[in-house]
């Protein structure tokens, strides 16, 4: 069987998950694995006809495609997706359909079934069908048991395209076109000198640059930027060089614009456009540029508004993805054109402009729920663990940010708790306090409605 496997490491061959491919290769010499460089040449699979040709001509002759990609912020590097992007542009469609698809990563599992659902969507809209994915974290391969699944991960999807396993489709397809939105007259809110920056991709004519300026009559002093006038000059290569001391290897100005513009706005607004099943490949670029930063929350206490044309609500897993970018601040709402009503949406932009200021003045900040709970955790363990000696600003940061939270450190509490155990751990307490369980639960609440100083000071405002 013929095995293509496309590669969307900026690395190339070097890459981690090509040496996952590479083992997978040695485990099946049977088959023949051509593989791709995808993001490393993807500058030229864009503009030169031949190394188009050459990867269609890959594909063509492939029984099997293996999309194979490192995990870049939550989803594929941005050069891999402006590959995806440039599939459905081109028409390659009929290249894929009928064939089997699979996916594997390497990564430290921080939403790393982002990609694979993205890419079972992609294969799905390809026309492919879906054989499974493998997603290992970066190690996995020094030890025997992963090994092992690997080999059976291998033995599963050559025999779903040798046997030509039936699957069901999982991601339906994604309905193309949004209303037209009429921007009404807003009137702008008072923004008390908070400073807000918009960024956004929008073409000429669209919705979303009409949904742009309106959100820009509404916060009047915000400053608007093009996502092409920020001076990326390309993707993130993964060099990881950054790591050291935050300093990316490119001196484009992506740096500077993020630490003059970006970290300096009250009010942050991202405006995109649906693109296949994520936003565009620019945006994911500016994501990925965002690496310099390292493992850091990306915000300090700001207030984010993400502006989206397309149909949001079909691609349920790029809501999620972007409900989760947002380390550090507070995500005020996302606003869509799909509404048909363009004063609804006119209402929505004035309401939430007004909300962020609010927001701002107030300080207020949602509580994380599980993804940037669990999110925050795996890259606490990863910084402190195998990451260290290379992420050494993440570490310094971590130690002087106090994000090293692990329960073993906070001792009072273990000692209580060591205490509290040995005393449950007593028949004859747990028969006074299981009766008890749900009143002796609630009851520690009762001294906070009496003595909460918080509490004082609102009932008195
Ligand atoms: C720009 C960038 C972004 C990354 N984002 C994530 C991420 O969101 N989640 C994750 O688990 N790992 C992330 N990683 C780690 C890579 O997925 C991991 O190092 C992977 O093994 C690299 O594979 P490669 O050598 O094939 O490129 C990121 C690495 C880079 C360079």
């Amino acid at each position: 069987m013929k095995i293509c496997v496309l590669n969307g490491s900026p690395k190339g061959e070097k890459s981690i998950t090509m040496q996952y491919v590479r083992f997978l290769e040695l485990a099946n010499p049977d088959h023949t694995f051509i593989s791709c460089q995808i993001s490393r040449k993807i500058s030229g699979i864009e503009k030169k006809p031949e190394e188009w040709e050459s990867i269609c001509s890959s594909i063509r002759d492939a029984d099997l495609i293996l999309w194979a990609t490192p995990v870049y912020f939550q989803h594929v590097p941005a050069q891999y997706k402006r590959f995806v992007e440039l599939l459905f542009e081109r028409n390659a469609v009929d290249l894929f359909a009928g064939k089997y698809a699979a996916s594997i990563s390497t990564s430290v599992h921080f939403f790393d079934q982002k990609v694979h659902e993205y890419l079972q969507g992609i294969s799905e809209d390809l026309g492919m069908t879906y054989a499974g994915s493998f997603s290992a974290a970066m190690n996995d391969l020094f030890e025997e048991k992963n090994q092992r699944q690997l080999v059976l991960f291998g033995k599963d999807i050559l025999s779903a395209c040798s046997e030509k396993r039936s699957a069901i489709r999982a991601y339906p397809r994604i309905p193309t076109g949004s209303p037209v939105y009429t921007p009404g007259t807003i009137s702008p809110v008072e923004t008390h000198g908070k400073k807000t920056l918009i960024l956004h991709d929008a073409a000429s004519g669209s919705n979303l640059e009409a949904m742009v300026r309106q959100m820009a009559t509404g916060l009047p002093e915000a400053k608007t930027v093009h996502l092409d006038n920020i001076g990326m000059k390309g993707g993130c290569l993964g060099c990881c060089q950054c790591a050291f001391d935050n300093t990316c290897i490119y001196s484009d100005g992506f740096c500077s614009f993020w630490k003059e513009q970006i970290e300096q706005a009250d009010i942050i607004i991202y405006a995109g456009s649906v693109r296949d099943r994520y936003l565009s490949a620019a945006w994911k670029q500016f994501f990925d540029r965002s690496f310099f930063l390292g493992h850091v929350p990306r915000f300090q206490n700001q207030q984010l508004v993400i502006v989206v044309e397309g149909p949001l609500a079909n691609v349920p897993g790029l809501r999620e993805n972007l409900t989760s970018l947002l380390g550090g601040g507070n995500l005020v709402d996302i606003i869509t054109d799909e509404p048909e009503n363009s004063s609804l949406i006119d209402a929505v932009i004035r309401s939430t402009a007004e909300r962020a200021v609010q927001a701002s003045r107030d300080g207020y900040k949602k509580p994380p729920m599980f993804p940037a709970v669990a999110g925050h955790i795996v890259l606490r363990d990863a910084v402190w663990g195998d990451l260290r000696p290379i992420f050494r600003a993440d570490h310094r940061y971590y130690k002087s940010h106090g994000l090293y939270d692990f329960p073993q450190y906070q001792y009072r509490k273990r000692f209580s708790r060591f205490f509290f155990s040995l005393l449950m751990g007593l028949p004859f307490v747990q028969k006074k306090i299981k009766p008890a369980m749900k009143d002796q639960m609630a009851k520690p609440f009762d001294r906070i409605f009496s003595e909460s100083l918080v509490l004082k000071q609102v009932q008195r405002s």
